[in-house]
């Protein structure tokens, strides 16, 4: 087996598409209930990043054999890393040997740790417990699977907010008129403690915002808002989130939903996320489900995903390791100063 530094902004068709098979074998074997990957933009999905972040890959190859795949994003001051071992030659060794690729470059470039998103009852738990990550954050996955809404019972929660304020449908995300007042509102969430460990990206400043969203587009991801203005104001009291990908166009992903602090107990949580339920119905007929994630304990948002329908799936677990000590139980060399 070797393990060989790959760029998929320039490989070619064969490996996206052994990638995208293998990608597709681990669906199955670890999260049936969700849908395949589609080759509809996964070569952008997986070379686009935002303008100040970069990507690393790696392929694990036995001969033209693909039997997995490793990326660290450099963000911040974590790398935050994707693992995929295909089912059939799990238990080899190929996940260590990816994650020893990952975690030397890591070094490398300066990073001090390492950051993942592991899908509760899967075998990843196991593999990064045993390379010496520790838990940091857990959330609850929840899905909503849009047959059994009742439409009109959420077009009135939709309609149900307090007096003085009233909700914008944004198609593609949010207009240059607005995106100040919007980036302000999702600054409210930094004063948020509970909130997690940001490996998903978000964007408190109208600049970063800007770069964001022309980035979900270069990546095939169609994003959706709603927000709640203020009317006396004009400020955004709240906003709710929604990216539909082209590689797996019938679940959609509610990433944010935030209702200023001052403009919380006048309904808008659930009217947002109501409203934009029908609004996706409507523009994205293929759609059969909507996933969205929240802290486990988190009593008001899991109040209102339950309301409307949501059901908890799985937990997205946040782990994070030292790099020193990833590559020490590797067994890899000290590091060497420069
Ligand atoms: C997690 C994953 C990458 C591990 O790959 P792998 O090639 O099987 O891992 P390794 O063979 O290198 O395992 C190393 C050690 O991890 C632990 N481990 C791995 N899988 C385990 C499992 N199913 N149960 C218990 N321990 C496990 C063991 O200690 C193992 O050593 P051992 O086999 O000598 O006992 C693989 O299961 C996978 O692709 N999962 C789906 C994708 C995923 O969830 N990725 C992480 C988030 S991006």
């Amino acid at each position: 087996m070797q393990v060989r530094e790959w760029d998929p902004a320039a490989a070619p068709a064969e490996g996206l598409k052994a990638l995208l098979r293998a990608a597709n074998l681990a669906v199955a074997a670890d999260v049936p209930e969700d849908p395949p990957w589609r080759p509809d933009s996964f070569r952008e999905y997986l070379s686009v990043t935002m303008p100040d972040e970069r990507r690393v890959s790696w392929l694990a190859l036995d001969g033209d054999d693909l039997l997995g795949y490793v990326s660290i994003l450099l963000v911040g001051d974590v790398a935050v890393l994707e693992l995929l071992v295909r089912p059939d030659v799990r238990r080899t060794g190929v996940g260590t040997a990816l994650l020893g690729a990952a975690a030397t470059r890591a070094r490398a470039e300066g990073y001090g740790s390492i950051g993942v998103e592991v899908i509760g009852d899967t075998p990843a738990g196991d593999f990064f417990e045993a390379q010496g990550f520790r838990c940091a954050f857990v959330e609850m996955r929840n899905l909503l699977d849009l047959s059994t809404v009742d439409w009109t019972q959420l077009a009135t929660m939709a309609e149900s907010v307090g007096s003085g304020y009233r909700l914008e449908y944004h198609p593609g995300g949010p207009a240059e008129s607005i995106l100040d007042e919007y980036a302000k509102a999702k600054a409210t969430m930094r004063l948020n403690p509970a909130y997690d460990l940001e490996l998903r990206p978000s964007s408190y400043d109208s600049e970063r915002l800007r770069a964001s969203l022309a980035t979900l587009h270069a990546r095939g991801l169609k994003p959706y808002v709603v927000l709640a203005v203020h009317e006396p104001s004009g400020t955004v009291a709240g906003l709710t989130e929604v990216v539909v990908p082209a590689q797996r166009p019938t679940r959609a992903d509610q990433y944010d939903t935030v209702v200023v602090q001052a403009h919380r107990g006048y309904g808008l949580g659930r009217a947002l996320k109501a409203r934009m339920l029908s609004e996706l119905r409507a523009a994205e007929p293929q759609l059969l489900d909507v996933q969205t994630w929240n802290a486990v304990g988190a009593k008001a948002v899991t109040r209102i995903n339950d309301e409307l329908g949501f059901r908890p799936n799985r937990e997205w677990r946040e782990y994070e390791a030292d790099v020193d000590e990833v590559l020490r139980r590797l067994g890899a060399p000290a590091d060497q100063a420069p």
